[in-house]
């Protein structure tokens, strides 16, 4: 039994107390208030141990963050609705449940370009971890190391790849923000392959810029913290960009217009491999192949890119079509439990990557929570592999899928009905 399943039932109640309308009420006693007060802290974890899945670590972060920080974090694009559509598509999807498999040697390794890993859960980059933890990055480096998962770095990392890399104890993935000039981005990247990177994300979403409003409120106006936060900041210059020219647009850059053809040209000026990050659709994918990639990232950039308001999970499948397995893809934005990765994996993914998830952890408590979060995953992952029958990563398929929205929901007259 988990230990502390009895407090865990605890705080659910008492969260949903704290959140029911009854706190409207004008006849509450203070008395009360003060116990719904006392139940709101208590619904926060206070050790990794007590979490039940990532939405514990959730809670925490927004405790320990600074409003600011916070808003970094949780923001997404115009009304925030691509991130609750990325959650909500999950659920389009609802499992058929296969038992009486022989799960004794159940197998969660997959291969990308050659190397095995553990599980099929990495870790997306996302900037500035520092501002999340002091750990910042070398904390999620040794988390990744300990749990055996690939870590990939920001260009806007608050510690150098050099620092990482020795960390990890072997190179991380590198992921792209491309300079507005090409001479400055392959300094960049000469820097990153020397560092030992084997493979590169473009990311390319965030090009046409990306309206985000719940960060935008959340920041300091002139004598409101805006002091203490300049110093913070000027003292967390970006480390990946040491020695290189300023951008003509200021650090958002922006200003540059990249097409297919630049990501050609840095498919053929570089060693790694290369991914580009950021595509949802189908004609996207097969333009990928078509310019020489070597793997995609499925991904809305975790509904703070544009307001497609169109999940990553809803998209997998006509880009899966597309990529007919020539290319490995890694779908991110939504992920929070096993289901979800499966899910991915049934609709053609060859890997699923988190960011706020493990984020979450971090902001909680360091390196550990960033375990814990990791474990959780691969925990519930395992799970429902069990309870499908998808005894290895391979036999995840779209067999143990139902579309809601198909016509004829009917996947048994569709499939295989023998045991795989
Ligand atoms: C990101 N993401 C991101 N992506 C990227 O290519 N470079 C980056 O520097 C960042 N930075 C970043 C910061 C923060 C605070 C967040 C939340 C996200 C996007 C990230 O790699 C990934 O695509 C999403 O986080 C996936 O969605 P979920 O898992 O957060 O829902
Ligand atoms: C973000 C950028 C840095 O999402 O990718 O905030």
């Amino acid at each position: 039994m988990v230990p502390s399943e009895t407090s865990a039932g605890r705080r659910r109640f008492l969260k949903l107390l704290a959140a029911s309308p009854l706190l409207a009420y004008p006849g509450l006693s203070p008395r009360w208030m003060e116990a719904i007060g006392r139940a709101q802290e208590d619904a926060v974890i206070s050790s990794v141990r007590e979490a039940l899945d990532v939405f514990d670590f959730e809670t925490v972060a927004r405790k320990n963050l600074l409003p600011e920080h916070w808003a970094y974090l949780a923001t997404g694009v115009d009304d925030d609705s691509t991130i609750r559509a990325n959650r909500e598509g999950f659920t389009r999807y609802q499992l058929r449940m296969r038992p009486l498999a022989d799960f004794s040697k159940l197998d969660m390794s997959i291969q990308l370009f050659g190397t095995k890993w553990n599980t099929p859960i990495v870790l997306c980059p996302v900037a500035s971890l520092k501002g999340f933890h002091t750990e910042g990055e070398k904390g999620v480096a040794r988390a990744a190391k300990a749990k055996g998962v690939l870590q990939a770095l920001s260009t806007m990392t608050s510690t150098p790849v050099e620092e990482v890399n020795k960390e990890r104890g072997e190179p991380v993935w590198y992921q792209l923000y491309a300079r507005d000039q090409w001479s400055e981005t392959l300094k960049m990247v000469k820097r990153v392959e020397a560092a030992g990177c084997p493979a590169l994300l473009w990311t390319v979403d965030l090009l046409g810029g990306s309206n985000r409003e719940t960060f935008r409120r959340a920041q300091p106006r002139e004598g409101v913290r805006a002091p203490l936060c300049k110093n913070c900041h000027e003292g967390l210059k970006k480390p990946m960009y040491a020695g290189l020219a300023e951008q003509a647009g200021g650090e958002g850059g922006g200003t540059t217009v990249f097409t297919w053809d630049d990501i050609k040209r840095l498919k053929d000026t570089t060693q790694m491999k290369l991914l580009v990050k950021g595509i949802q659709t189908r004609e996207d994918a097969e333009l990928a192949i078509a310019h020489g990639v070597d793997g995609i990232v499925v991904s809305n950039h975790g509904g703070r890119a544009g307001a497609s308001g169109r999940a990553t999970i809803e998209s997998l499948p006509e880009i899966a079509t597309g990529v007919g397995r020539r290319i490995p893809i890694i779908l991110d934005s939504g992920i929070r439990r096993g289901t979800d990765i499966f899910k991915a994996l049934a609709l053609g993914a060859t890997a699923v990557g988190i960011g706020r998830a493990y984020v979450f952890g971090l902001a909680a408590f360091g390196q550990e929570g960033v375990e814990a979060v990791l474990d959780i995953l691969r925990r519930e992952l395992q799970m429902v592999m069990r309870q499908t029958g998808a005894t290895s990563v391979a036999k995840i398929t779209r067999a143990s899928l139902v579309d809601r929205f198909d016509a004829i929901p009917s996947p048994a007259s569709s499939h295989s009905s023998g045991n795989r």
